[in-house]
């Protein structure tokens, strides 16, 4: 017997702690359509708007995936859809915010048309505070499912179109990976591919541990054939997608790690691979060896440092001191040629001095990032940083912030200026949206090219000599060879 049943089932953080030795299951066959939500969606239209990291953009697709299966076509725009998705994030506060004022805009809609289903999923579903604001303030939501139930969408959709009673399911313990999912890819030149879920890190400030629960890698076999599907589709780009990749395979036990999939991968043929984040705590030599061998693993590395500190570094238990992390940084620069760095930091942890913020903006000013992505501390509910003592003002934040952006600006436009009369190679995704002359993509180092070149070769990986950089573009100009 298939299970229908349909709980009203919120999250708790307390069991989304919770971590069992047990290996996952692995469950081919996680998806179920009821008989009658067949084609239910035929004629009609639903919208998501996804929010977040690549892995909530990887899972807006298999949404998509599975409403399509049910009959449903994609829109661009609320008005005319009967299902809307709002595929959260939780990372920070303004996430949250966002979603808030979108669910309060949505009231005046479903007032007009009580037929539509509002739903909120991904990260803040996973949220007990949300859930409770959610069911409080805001009735007219409909539907509320977490990120480690999207398999259920259609009995959970089932539920809140014939009963039309308020539908929560959110699951706070992660135990399968799920395989065999739809997915509606929003490109035809380059795809996620999810190798694992969950995070085990428990980095003191991050809500993901909680949000999606615990490192569950994908078989290789399942990984490695969905790759092969994609290069027999035409595919020219996959982006390995996990938490933290370098931990794939540890759940399993088998020896069988993240650069031999890696490896593997490269093998398959597929023109471009690459993979995100890697946490700098366990990037293993011969990673490093893997990445410089293969012609087809992209010269570009997201290695988030978070601060420059070592002593905010062990209360954010980063497990690395910062001598520790520029060993990594420069073994990268030396060993992978043309590999370009980015990365993520934090500025405002509890407690945090200017000194030691002073030691964050020295390291950026050391070390020449290409790019940085920039954040100020958000305390996140249930986090062991969010009861740390905190007697930084946010107008001091927000000045650190200011400070440190400029430091990484000045980084960016320096390595990109040396980039000037070199020529790379472009994956050609379409026409910049100011101008139909100009063509963009991405070079193998993740720059973003705007060029003068032929409209033909959308699609191709071409060659782009570099005239002029930007803080964040390259321009330049398409040559023959
Ligand atoms: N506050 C601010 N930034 C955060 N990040 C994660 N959690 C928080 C938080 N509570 C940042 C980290 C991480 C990136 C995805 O988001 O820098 O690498
Ligand atoms: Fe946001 Fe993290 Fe969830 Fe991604 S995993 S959507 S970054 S909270």
């Amino acid at each position: 017997m298939k299970d229908y049943s349909v709980y009203f089932k919120k999250p708790s953080l307390k069991e989304a702690r919770r971590r069992s030795r047990e290996p996952s299951n692995i469950n081919y066959d996680g998806l179920y359509v009821p008989d009658d939500m067949h084609g239910i969606g035929k004629g009609k239209k639903y919208y998501i708007r996804t929010y977040g990291c690549q892995g909530n953009q990887a899972d807006g697709e298999t949404i998509s995936g599975i409403l399509e299966l049910l009959g449903y076509e994609k829109s661009d725009n609320f008005e005319n859809s009967h299902i809307i998705l709002l595929n959260t994030c939780a990372i920070r506060e303004n996430a949250h915010n966002k979603v808030f004022g979108e669910v309060g805009a949505l009231k005046k809609l479903k007032a007009n048309n009580p037929e539509i289903v509002i739903g909120v999923c991904g990260c803040m579903a996973q949220e007990e505070g949300v859930v409770e604001k959610l069911l409080r303030t805001y009735p007219q939501v409909d539907l509320i499912f977490g990120t480690h139930n999207i398999n259920r969408i259609p009995i959970l959709l089932r539920e809140a179109l014939f009963s039309k009673e308020k539908v929560v399911e959110v699951l706070s313990i992660a135990g399968e990976v799920i395989e065999n999912l739809p997915v509606a890819r929003e490109s035809k030149l380059k795809a996620w591919v999810n190798i694992m879920f969950g995070c085990d890190k428990f980095c003191t400030y991050c809500i993901v541990p909680f949000t999606r629960g615990k490192e569950r890698s994908r078989l290789k076999e399942d990984i490695i054939s969905e790759v092969e599907g994609l290069v027999k589709d035409g595919y020219q780009e996959v982006t390995l997608l996990g938490q933290n990749v370098n931990a794939y395979g540890q759940d399993l036990d088998t020896g069988y790690d993240f650069a031999n999939l890696l490896e593997e991968v490269a093998k398959t043929g597929i023109p471009r691979i690459r993979f995100v984040t890697s946490h700098p705590w366990n990037f293993s030599d011969e990673m490093i060896r893997v990445i410089a061998e293969y012609d087809n693993i992209m010269p570009y590395i997201h290695l988030p440092i978070q601060s420059g500190d070592d002593d905010i570094l062990a209360k954010m238990s980063r497990r690395y001191t910062v001598e520790e992390y520029k060993g990594l940084y420069y073994k990268l620069r030396n060993r992978v040629k043309n590999c370009s760095i980015t990365t993520d930091i934090i500025v405002g942890f509890p407690g945090e001095s200017e000194a030691q913020f002073e030691n964050t903006l020295k390291l950026v000013k050391e070390l020449d990032f290409d790019s940085a992505y920039t954040f100020i501390y958000s305390p996140r509910e249930g986090t062991p940083a969010s009861k740390m003592r905190d007697d930084v003002t946010h107008d001091d934040k927000k000045v650190r912030l200011q400070k440190l952006i400029k430091e990484v600006s000045a980084s960016a436009l320096k390595i990109n200026k040396e980039y000037v009369g070199r020529t790379l190679k472009v994956l050609v995704e379409g026409t910049s949206k100011k101008n139909e002359k100009i063509l963009s993509g991405y070079s193998e180092e993740n720059k973003l090219v705007n060029f003068k070149g032929r409209k033909d070769d959308i699609g191709k990986i071409i060659k782009v000599k570099i005239t002029g950089a930007k803080t964040w573009t390259l321009q330049g100009e398409q040559v023959d060879g």
